[in-house]
């Protein structure tokens, strides 16, 4: 292993240098012979401990490349993480100066992955630890508190946490309850359900056809809930190991654990509502598995089939606290908003034209009609898009929509569902809440 050469070499460089003088061997932070940090941290910078940093010397090391990559800072371009090996000098008053040996290189051929080791005189630790931290500073000036959103199943593509509360197009009212649920939750509800010696976990409910926006407002809530200090916790049943309980667990873990109030996203809560899980899930909603974290956690699921919801949960006051109907579009009004928005400097009044047709689509249809008429007209080199580009998407839209060929995504498999015909039977809820 390319580490025990390393310490083998540190170890004869010390016992050439200072024969009999006591060390400790450690896992060094590379930053320490990080180009950025050592061009920053110039000799003579003050540490923590009356200690001063003394400068730097470069060791020919048969075992190590001394290689840098290189990346840009701003506008320049700079040299950065750098294999090689160093001695590092330091002073601590009223003491004698020390010197640390340290040494960097890639781990191995396939990974490029540094690592580091130095060998630190005995109780000069808290020297190299201020150093370190120095170094580590320098090479990335923002090290994060905590992070802040956490995604279970998939990769950080997966969901992205920066859609503004204004770009979600739905009714006032919706979104104005909505939202003052997660904050009187947070303010008010966690001490509440702390006094009656309940764990204080919410759990909210978003359903709608494909395309209203429910991902879309799951981001934007994300969003807000980190402004105020609040962590995400992200689960997505739709990468390759599907939708597992496993991964529910993982999140109610991650829940548990943070030390902040959290918002808990669960996409597609329906597809957990299968086989064995069906009862595990059902526990969390119960009250029995759900996590305890002091803070508050709320819980924000969303599903595209709530009659399978409906069975299960909504019959049963106190698994799901809430449920809002994410609708498609109601209103001329809320058609306009849609349209104006997607059409962006594109729009014309004569676009007004088809507002009728968008009546009871959602959200996303109208987004692809949108770009659609733009591209058709792009197409053709014209710099407007006119009435007849929009229309002309529409028209082929709609065709592809009755062609039972659902476009915004294919619908996933349900069990439970007897006749999956498509069209879910929103009507079966009322429209916001069926508790209130
Ligand atoms: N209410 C809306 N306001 C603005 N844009 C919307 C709205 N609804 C949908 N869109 C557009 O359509 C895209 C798809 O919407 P989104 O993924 O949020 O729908 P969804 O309800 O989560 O669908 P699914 O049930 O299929 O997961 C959004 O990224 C956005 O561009
Ligand atoms: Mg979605």
């Amino acid at each position: 292993m390319q580490y025990e050469r390393l310490v083998q070499w540190a170890r004869d460089t010390w016992e050439k240098r200072w024969p009999g003088r006591a060390y400790t061997t450690i896992w060094a932070s590379t930053e320490c012979s990080n180009m950025i940090a050592q061009n920053q941290i110039k000799s003579g910078r003050r540490l923590r401990g009356k200690a001063r940093y003394d400068g730097v010397e470069q060791l020919e090391c048969p075992v190590i490349v001394p290689i840098s990559d290189y990346g840009s800072r701003g506008k320049k371009m700079v040299l950065t993480a750098t294999a090689g090996a160093y001695i590092f000098k330091f002073s601590v008053e009223g003491e004698d100066p020390f010197e640390v040996v340290y040494a960097s290189s890639y781990f191995d051929d396939d990974v490029q992955d540094l690592t580091a080791v130095a060998l630190v005189p005995s109780g000069k630790l808290e020297t190299w630890a201020a150093f370190e931290f120095a170094c580590a500073r320098a090479v990335r000036p923002r090290i994060r508190r905590r992070r802040d959103v956490y995604i279970i199943g998939g990769t950080d593509a997966f969901f992205d946490p920066t859609v503004d509360w204004e770009d979600v197009i739905l009714p006032d009212d919706l979104k104005d309850d909505l939202l003052d649920d997660m904050e009187a939750f947070f303010t008010k509800g966690v001490y509440i359900y702390r006094q009656l010696k309940l764990a204080p976990f919410r759990k909210l409910l978003l359903a709608g056809v494909p395309g209203t926006g429910k991902t879309m407002l799951c981001a934007a809530m994300a969003k807000l809930a980190i402004n105020q200090g609040r962590i995400v916790v992200y689960v997505s049943g739709s990468d390759r190991d599907g939708a597992s309980f496993e991964k529910i667990q993982r999140a109610l873990q991650a829940v548990t654990a943070a030390r902040y109030p959290v918002l808990l996203i669960v996409e597609e809560l329906d597809a957990y509502l299968q086989g064995d899980d069906k009862a595990r899930i059902l526990n969390v909603l119960d009250g029995v598995e759900s996590p305890n974290n002091p803070e508050g956690a709320l819980m924000l699921a969303t599903t595209n089939y709530p009659e399978v919801i409906d069975e299960r949960i909504a019959k049963r006051p106190g698994r799901l606290d809430r449920i809002f109907v994410i609708p498609t579009i109601q209103d001329d009004h809320h058609a306009e908003q849609m349209l104006r928005y997607y059409m962006a400097d594109q729009w014309k009044d004569e676009h007004l034209m088809v507002i009728p047709e968008l009546i009871n689509q959602p959200g996303a249809f109208v987004r692809e009609a949108a770009l659609h008429a733009r591209m058709l007209a792009a197409h053709e080199h014209r710099t407007e898009v006119t009435l007849e580009y929009l229309q002309q998407s529409i028209d082929s839209l709609l065709r592809q929509v009755r062609s039972g060929n659902d476009f915004f995504k294919e619908r996933r498999p349900m069990g439970l569902v007897s006749s999956n015909s498509g069209k879910v039977p929103l009507k079966k809820l009322p429209r916001y809440n069926p508790f209130g």
